[in-house]
């Protein structure tokens, strides 16, 4: 309706969100004929709930199609399934699984769509072609903290220039998402916790960002709040009802991320790819560090103190640097990079310092940043 860029904060969103115990069950009112199903390993191991989900879905003809990508998605790696996807020519696709399975499916969708894409149009923000030409977008996150159902991103990891790159288009955002707890009962400790931190950081970098604005705070104090009275409960009763918090919390920390981008815990994250440091665990690692950082500026003092006063966590920066501390202690992942193979040197590493200074994370950190403060910052981190 108004043109990409308006001096006023936005609020951009997936068109329907369906959530609730069970509520894969809306499945059933899909409209569409030919389906592709495109799902995570996991998943595809749970043959029970895979039969309760397929037997859900409305359409004449449904094709399900296991990723091919491990961890990340590369570019190389979409091929095997849009090689099934293609001759299938779906009017619906359907990501069923973690950040990295929704962020591979919107890739193959802009690939089903305009192949041939080149890596110039990918990587510049918002010059991607229109989408749903072909079919239209679901996405159903088995993980609470990635945002990725609520996110105009999708996130590859280019091996050769060993970063992660951001393609973004609002036409990502899902025709619709369905947030079912059940689909996360079974959830691996480490995965919860680990994304959870994740949606935390989006939060906390989000509310302290350039790019913050009021209606973003209320959803950063909310998740922030919700995170902090559910994840506990969570490790030990893994029923819905807090599941479903966490996943709500999830979804509201994506929003922050969408509006506001994240910060130097970001910015720095993405460089793990090559060190196979999950997403969340490095914001794990790099979140106190950088709130510990991001406070040597007064301003920004104040508002980590606002927000751990409005989400009811404490009263200054400090509580909410605890509270990460106090949730990865939960879990058997390691904190420190050097358990990855991330010794000193690359701490001095010109690509990768570079890499993390053009991160929209860093152009939209509240302090600047350099590459003598990011090498202080990895150092810290080994
Ligand atoms: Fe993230």
């Amino acid at each position: 309706m108004l043109k990409l860029r308006t001096p006023y904060p936005r609020f951009v969103n997936a068109k329907e969100i369906i959530h609730g115990v069970n509520s894969i069950k809306a499945l059933s009112g899909l409209q569409a004929v030919k389906v592709a199903l495109i799902i995570g390993l996991s998943l595809s191991k749970k043959e029970e709930l895979l039969k309760k989900i397929t037997s859900s879905i409305n359409c004449h003809q449904l094709h399900v199609i296991i990723r091919s990508w491990e961890d990340e998605p590369t570019l190389s790696s979409l091929q095997p399934v849009l090689d099934e996807l293609i001759p299938f020519q779906p009017d619906c696709i359907i990501a069923i699984g973690g950040g990295s399975v929704i962020d591979g499916v919107k890739l193959v969708w802009a690939f089903y769509e305009h192949p041939g894409l080149s890596d110039s149009v990918l990587s510049r923000a918002f010059a991607l072609p229109k989408l749903r030409g072909k079919a239209r977008f679901c996405a159903i996150p088995t993980t609470a903290g990635t945002g990725s159902e609520v996110s105009s991103s999708a996130v590859f990891f280019d091996p050769e220039k060993r970063k992660k790159v951001p393609v973004v288009t609002h036409d990502f955002l899902p025709d619709l998402v369905i947030l079912d707890p059940n689909l996360l009962v079974g959830i691996p400790r480490n995965i919860l916790l680990s994304t959870v931190i994740d949606a935390l950081s989006h939060a906390i970098e989000g509310y302290v960002s350039k790019l913050n604005n009021p209606l973003m705070d209320r959803f950063s104090e909310l998740a922030i709040s919700s995170i902090s009275n559910h994840i506990l409960k969570a490790i030990d009763f893994r029923n819905e009802e807090i599941l479903a918090e966490l996943q709500y919390a999830a979804m509201l920390a994506g929003w922050v991320q969408n509006h506001c981008v994240v910060g130097v815990s970001h910015a720095l994250a993405h460089q793990m790819g090559s060190f196979k440091v999950p997403h969340g665990v490095a914001n794990a690692i790099f979140l106190p560090l950088s709130i510990r950082f991001n406070s040597q500026d007064n301003d920004t003092k104040q508002r980590y103190a606002l927000l751990a006063k409005n989400s009811g966590v404490g009263d200054s920066f400090y509580d909410l640097e605890q509270l990460i501390i106090r949730i990865s202690q939960f879990g058997s992942f390691s904190l420190k990079l050097s358990d990855y193979g991330f010794t000193e040197e690359y701490t001095k590493d010109l690509l990768l310092l570079q890499n993390a200074l053009d991160d929209p994370g860093a152009r939209f950190n509240p302090v600047s940043l350099d590459h003598e403060k990011l090498t202080n910052l990895l150092e810290n981190a080994l």
